[in-house]
């Protein structure tokens, strides 16, 4: 949500970390490590000496050709074998991996033997597809303990994953499968919603229509819906029947550091999203120290982080870092409000979650239920709290401190990125916190708030983020697109990464992030680029252009309001209202929630025809239009 600046400005109020919570806490002695020494380097090496390495690295940071830094330059290892098979070989064996649930009630419980198995045999059932180090395999999955196995088995094979989230439709899915020239998708027959289920099967048979690359599909039987669904690309097997007779036995493909492990698709301000690319060797240092620390991983936790594995969150924090911890991860299938408001606490009581991960949107969502469902359940089992993916406002943090926390124990806001891979910007659980502000860069990673030249603002002012130090999770590049990596994140602050939000910084070097810099939005906490949205609604045949701003949404933090110029004709009644957003839901998928639509005769252009979506938003917020030179009338 973009942020009041004014309530934030007068936001003082300062929590300090429970006496309880900083005894137990170990990142006392990690920020010290790297304050006494300030040697980036040696910081980041010493956390990766945790995990077991086929051959050690030369160099940990090889800055030579920036930005395409290289870490761990030479070293060799596999990420699945340091987040099952090492565990295999411990106490862990026996330790549930993965805590699976829905909305039903139904649980799995899979311990890491037996993780390590499954993962196996998947493995074993991919090569004998031809699927081998390198080739890129599509998901298109809901919340299921199959999406996570074919993520590690992947991983352990160094093929190259790329998971589209389940709430995506057709349009952006076969985008992505034949951008990356997918040889296999791995799919459900459903997905279970509010009491529904949804036929991704059938989704996905839509959009296989358009793909000449996909050889194989491997569906997964999850709802046990498959009789709805039947083999209309001709190429399909069951996950069941894939890995029947398979051996449980499979040896992890040597990888390089900076082999690539997975690409994940992102909204970009223009043009298409952008497939970025995640290398392994960083990656996994980086977002299993970040847990660790900032969420202070013990041997005894449950880790709840309601991310959809569709996106960044999930990857990194319910898959990765909590199985490179050798973590319990809670997977949780269904809303935060079906069958009832209580659902989450319900649950939190039931498998006693001790740290729970969620999204800003969700708690102003079961904020407007007030503390009555809260109330009902026993949450004391709750040591830390986190929120990520937007600013949160300081009103929903106080809610979430006040009736999930108890007054008592901390709420960790992390500021990250799809691109960053780890959390950059979070509180650790002996910082002193300030509702509303994710506190400060993370120990090895600085950060400042510039102006459009990269000069520092003054303290208290609005500017843009950047991060000036390079860390070990930083995407590497952007899949086949080097040219828009440069020009989208490094070209403007040259040496530094230009983060895309903008932010304050107040006199205790505490950072407020405000919001995006661009024209990307944030709806629910989800990505979506102002450009995708538009191209959706011209392609309706009523539409000739259209421009879409965020409009601020309490809930939501912004929902779509777009400007459009219809074709001769049409106008914009109810009967066309109904019918356009049922296009670009079909189009883009439930993420592009649309508050309303405006007909209007021309929209502000720039005399090259660019379309200046800062006027609209200055006239929507009745704000003064600012520079109108450019506009061409
Ligand atoms: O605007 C920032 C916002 O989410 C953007 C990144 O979105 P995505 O790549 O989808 O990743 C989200 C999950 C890591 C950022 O540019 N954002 C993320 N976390 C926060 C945030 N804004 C404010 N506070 C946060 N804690």
């Amino acid at each position: 949500m973009a942020q009041d600046t004014d309530v934030l400005l007068n936001e003082k109020r300062i929590f300090n970390p429970d006496e309880q919570v900083i005894k137990r806490a170990n990142v006392d002695k990690w920020e010290s490590e790297l304050n006494k020494g300030k040697d980036l380097e040696k910081y980041w090496a010493n956390k990766a000496e945790q995990f077991e390495w086929f051959q050690k690295w030369d160099k940990v940071l090889d800055d030579s050709n920036k930005p395409f830094y290289k870490w761990f330059v030479n070293g060799k290892i596999n990420l699945a074998y340091n987040a099952v098979d090492r565990w295999i070989k411990t106490p862990k064996r026996n330790q549930v991996a993965i805590l699976y649930a829905n909305e039903r009630g139904d649980e799995r419980k899979i311990t890491y033997y037996e993780l390590y198995r499954e993962v196996n045999k998947f493995a074993n059932g991919l090569i004998n597809l031809g699927v081998k180090k390198g080739d890129r395999v599509s998901m298109y999955l809901p919340m299921c303990p199959e999406l996570l196995v074919s993520m590690l088995a992947c991983t352990k094979i160094g093929a190259i994953h790329n998971v589209v989230y389940s709430g995506l439709s057709v349009g952006p899915f076969v985008e992505r499968m034949n951008e990356l020239k997918a040889k296999i998708l791995i799919t459900a027959d459903g997905t279970y919603r509010r009491g529904k289920i949804i036929d991704l099967k059938k989704i996905a048979d839509e959009g296989l229509l358009q793909s000449h690359t996909v050889e194989t599909v491997i569906v997964v039987n999850h709802t046990g819906n498959s009789i709805e669904s039947s083999d209309l690309s001709g190429r399909e097997i069951s996950y069941d029947r894939l890995i029947e007779g398979e051996s449980d036995e499979f040896k992890a493909e040597l990888m390089d550091a900076e082999d690539p492990l997975f690409i994940l698709h992102t909204s970009g301000s223009t043009g298409k999203p952008k497939g970025i690319l995640h290398t392994t060797a960083g990656y996994m240092v980086g977002v299993a120290t970040t847990l660790r620390d900032i969420f202070d991983i013990h041997d005894d936790d449950l880790w709840w982080c309601t991310g959809d594995i569709g996106w960044i969150t999930g990857h990194s924090y319910v898959i990765y870092a909590p199985l490179l911890l050798g973590t319990t991860t809670l997977v949780y299938e269904g809303a935060p409000d079906y069958p009832d408001p209580g659902i989450w606490w319900r649950m939190v009581e039931r498998y006693g979650v001790t740290k729970f991960y969620t999204a800003p949107t969700a708690i102003r969502h079961l904020m407007r239920f007030g503390n009555r469902y809260p109330k009902i359940y026993n949450t004391s089992s709750l040591k830390i709290l986190g929120t990520v993916g937007e600013p949160i406002n300081p009103e929903a943090w106080m809610w979430f401190y006040k009736n999930i926390g108890k007054e008592k124990i901390p709420i960790m806001d992390t500021w990250w990125q799809t691109e960053t891979g780890m959390h950059l910007i979070s509180p650790l659980p002996t910082t002193p916190l300030k509702p509303g502000s994710a506190t400060k860069p993370v120990p090895g990673v600085e950060a400042d708030v510039v102006d459009g030249k990269g000069n520092p603002v003054p303290l208290g002012k609005g500017g843009f983020l950047i991060i000036k130090t390079p860390w070990p999770a930083m995407f590497r590049n952007l899949y086949h697109d080097e040219e828009r990596f440069i020009n989208s994140y490094w070209k403007d602050y040259p040496g530094y990464y230009n983060a895309g939000d903008i932010a304050r910084k107040d006199e205790d070097g505490y950072f407020w992030i405000q919001g995006r810099s661009d024209d990307v939005l944030k709806i629910a906490g989800h990505r979506i680029g102002t450009s995708e949205v538009e191209s959706a609604f011209v392609s309706h045949p009523a539409v000739a252009e259209a421009a879409v701003i965020g409009k601020s949404d309490p809930v939501k933090g912004q929902v779509v309001k777009a400007f459009l110029v219809l074709r001769e004709g049409y106008q914009l009644k109810t009967k066309l209202i109904e019918d356009l957003k049922l296009h670009v839901r079909y189009e883009l998928g439930p993420v592009a929630v649309l508050g309303e639509l405006d007909q209007v005769k021309s929209l502000p252009k720039t005399r090259s025809g660019k379309i200046m979506r800062r006027i609209l938003r200055a006239r929507e917020e009745g704000e003064d239009l600012g520079d109108t030179s450019t506009l061409e009338e």
